[in-house]
């Protein structure tokens, strides 16, 4: 969801309002593709290097993720809503992780949209993770060498109860994939726009969805 501090800076707001517009832009979007059917849909919200940005910054995206979740709950669990979190949730805030927990719990029978919030997340340090939970169990004796393939490895990711994405939207232009589900986009497709995320409305993501479809998929052949 990139681009909402350029947004704002843009119609000369304060630069942390754009994360505010960024909410709006969001709870539309979700809306949008409950209605739809899709099955999966993942945010991008804070990076495990989003911590590198200003206390001032810090704090208030912290603020916002935990008004969102609280506000947006009923909401979503009345859409039939399933809200999970990917990323290092124990690096979070502890308050933040209770209203996370909360949210889980009260969505988990839904069958309608997953929706993912990766906060502190990583992708290398997802890996890593992974890793030494793979080394524990080959130290335990639960597993042997020859047990590590991709399936043992995507069972140890956050992502490992989802399935890999088909497509991967980047709105602000940039051309890369940020340290953002390196292992799970290897067959994605991406779509780029220059598009800040307060402007990316639900018909820019059809025109993604639109463009998406009449693309060959070849995984490789
Ligand atoms: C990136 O734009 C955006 C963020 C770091 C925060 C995104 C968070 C939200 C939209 C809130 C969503 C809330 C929940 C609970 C999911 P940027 O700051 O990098 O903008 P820039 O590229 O213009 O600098």
């Amino acid at each position: 969801m990139d681009g909402n501090r350029r947004w704002a800076d843009n119609r000369g707001l304060p630069r942390l309002s754009g994360h505010q517009e960024g909410v709006k832009t969001l709870k539309n979007l979700v809306k949008h593709v409950a209605a739809a059917g899709l099955k999966y849909l993942t945010v991008y919200a804070f990076s495990s290097e989003n911590w590198n940005r200003s206390n001032e910054e810090v704090d208030y995206l912290m603020r916002l993720f935990g008004k969102v979740v609280t506000d947006e709950l009923d909401e979503l669990a009345q859409n039939n809503v399933r809200l999970r979190f990917i990323g290092d949730i124990a690096g979070m805030p502890a308050d933040l992780q209770n209203y996370f927990a909360t949210a889980i719990e009260k969505t988990k029978d839904n069958k309608g949209l997953s929706l993912q919030v990766a906060l502190n997340y990583g992708s290398r340090l997802e890996l890593a993770q992974a890793m030494q939970a793979i080394a524990a169990d080959l130290q335990a004796g639960k597993v042997a060498i020859s047990d590590i393939d991709e399936q043992l490895i995507a069972s140890k990711l956050y992502t490992r109860e989802l399935p890999d994405p088909d497509l991967i939207i980047r709105t602000g232009g940039e051309m890369r994939l940020s340290n953002y589900l390196l292992w799970q986009a290897a067959y994605s497709e991406l779509y780029v726009t220059p598009l800040l995320w307060p402007d990316f409305t639900p018909e820019e993501y059809d025109k993604a969805v639109t463009e998406f479809a009449v693309r060959e998929r070849r995984w490789g052949l």
